[in-house]
């Protein structure tokens, strides 16, 4: 693939003079002919909806991020990310999630491995495997059966299961007494570890050591600290009963003593962020079963399609991508904002945080140019109705400005709730409405407005459609690192920072803090005053 600047590009220059006249004029203005603006904006693909309508950009803005597009060889590089080509070009691998969601065994050969074959195998056996911690026919080492499963892992190993569990679970429904209760331990400083145990049997509880390395030190830490808490009361000869694992590593996993019926491959060409297609997902497929983890693989698959086949003015993440392109370098806006108004959905913005930003947090282009055009906003968020009585008022007055994702169900999760899930409905369009167009009074009460927004809405949170919006979101992130020309699968950054805690952790572990580097070590000192 040709390396370019896009910020030399015809389309670039042209975005920038058109930039003007868009600043020239206010989003309320395009709003008042809402069926026109509907057809032109708004996207659909099964029971998902993208309404682009409170973009502040005109039909001419798409033509030219089309434009902007078609220089920068997005459809080539589309083609190239489903093929299995090195776009992850600094650690010269592929990024083949979306292998982990098509249907019938289909995926390149990679490296000699055929890709569809490996991830029909794994998927058959890491379903069979949640299927039977399940159903209660997968028992401990004393014959009874799993009551309690905890998943170790962290960042891409974590966020991903720990989202699906939430958004997927019928919480609180007869049935879902029946089953295992699912847990996620992240943190290093023992505090979920321990609350997830708190009620646990070890005898009924199944630890997942899930890590596409295994080296990680907060994964390590805590599955140590799991094994330990299972010996006190489970021989260490039967420990395995109690233990799976996800990993690239099977030397790992062969010393941490990982029976070869529950351990699950992972592939260098699944980044940690993109991994929740693959045994990554184990835990969810527990906590969801099996059937409607199958459904949320074949949502996604189906937004791959979309994003393969659409062309750009209808194809919802490219349309996505762009914009947030157009916002971020034409239109100055570095933070975006994710507020979905369903409590299911209510830590999505904390999965879409590492896609987004350990994709996009970079500043060389694959090329080793360094970036001369901003890069990767900044995203944050939180369920739309709290939102609302904290930060959304910096949102519509703020100095700074920010554009926002309001995300919706069109159906609630209960049907005694439908009046209340009305209310939330009304509440989010209010949001959107009042932070596009404003209030055109003098004074205090006056809001700007003319702050962009998509609206993302959802018939209902089924399975498959959340695979969908997630695959959504995917795509976008991989249209922008496109455009910028930078690579969205390395994360050298944070990398970087675990190796210098572990030597950091060594020094301190020797009472060898000379090293450290002086700052550290007055903040060292006072802690023993
Ligand atoms: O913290 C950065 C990171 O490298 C993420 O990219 C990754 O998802 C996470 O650590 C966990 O890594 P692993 O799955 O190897 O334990």
């Amino acid at each position: 693939m040709e390396h370019k600047d896009p910020s030399q590009t015809v389309a670039w220059g042209l975005l920038r003079e058109h930039a003007r006249a868009v600043s020239a004029a206010h989003l309320r203005d395009w709003l008042s002919d809402g069926a026109q603006r509907y057809g032109q904006f708004a996207v659909s693909e099964g029971e998902l909806i993208a309404d682009f309508t409170r973009a502040r950009a005109t039909p001419e803005t798409l033509t030219l991020l089309s434009q902007l597009a078609d220089e920068m060889q997005l459809d080539a590089c589309v083609a190239a990310l489903f093929s299995g080509e090195l776009v992850n070009n600094t650690e010269g691998r592929a990024a083949l999630h979306t292998s982990l969601r098509a249907s019938g065994a289909q995926g390149p050969i990679v490296a000699g491995m055929d890709v569809g074959r490996a991830v029909s195998d794994a998927q058959a056996k890491y379903l069979r495997f949640a299927e039977s911690v399940r159903d209660g026919s997968r028992t401990g080492s004393s014959g009874k059966s799993i009551k309690t499963v905890i998943n170790i892992g962290i960042g891409g190993s974590d966020l991903g299961p720990r989202f699906i569990s939430a958004a997927l679970s019928a919480k609180g429904t007869a049935s879902s007494r029946d089953y295992p209760t699912v847990h996620f331990v992240a943190g290093l400083d023992g505090q979920e570890l321990r609350a997830a145990l708190a009620d646990a049997d070890p005898a009924s509880t199944l630890f997942i050591i899930c890590s596409k390395t295994f080296t990680t030190l907060e994964t390590i830490a805590n599955a140590n600290a799991a094994r330990a808490w299972l010996t006190r009361s489970v021989s260490p000869a039967d420990v395995h009963f109690h233990f799976a694992a996800v990993s690239v590593n099977s030397g790992a996993m062969d010393a941490f003593g990982v029976a070869d019926d529950a351990r699950f491959p992972l592939w260098d060409w699944v980044g940690g962020r993109y991994s929740v297609w693959s045994p990554v997902g184990v835990a969810a497929a527990i906590a969801i079963g099996a059937d409607a983890y199958r459904e949320l693989l074949h949502g996604a698959s189906v937004m791959d399609e979309h994003f393969r086949s659409r062309p750009v003015n209808s194809n919802m993440p490219v349309l996505h991508g762009m914009l947030a392109v157009w916002q971020q370098n034409f239109l100055g806006l570095d933070q975006h904002v994710v507020l979905p108004y369903d409590q299911r959905l209510t830590t999505l913005p904390d999965y879409l945080q590492q896609l987004w930003m350990e994709s996009l947090g970079k500043t060389v282009r694959c090329d080793g140019a360094a970036v001369k055009y901003a890069t990767g906003a900044s995203l944050w968020g939180n369920n739309g109705s709290s939102a609302q009585h904290s930060f959304a008022q910096w949102l519509h007055q703020g100095a700074a400005s920010a554009s926002v994702d309001y995300i919706g169900t069109a159906v609630g999760a209960h049907p005694d709730d439908a009046d209340v899930h009305l209310q939330s409905l009304s509440n989010m369009l209010a949001q959107a409405e009042v932070l596009a167009r404003g209030h055109d009074v003098a004074g205090h009460k006056g809001h700007p407005g003319n702050r962009p927004s998509t609206l993302l809405l959802l018939k209902e949170l089924t399975p498959c459609n959340l695979g969908m919006l997630l695959a959504f979101y995917e795509h976008s992130v991989y249209v922008q690192s496109v455009i910028w020309g930078i690579n969205a699968f390395d994360q050298f950054g944070v990398e970087r920072g675990k190796q210098i805690a572990g030597d950091y952790a060594a020094l301190m572990a020797q009472q060898d803090e000379s090293q450290l580097p002086p700052v550290a070590r007055q903040i060292l000192n006072w802690r023993k005053m």
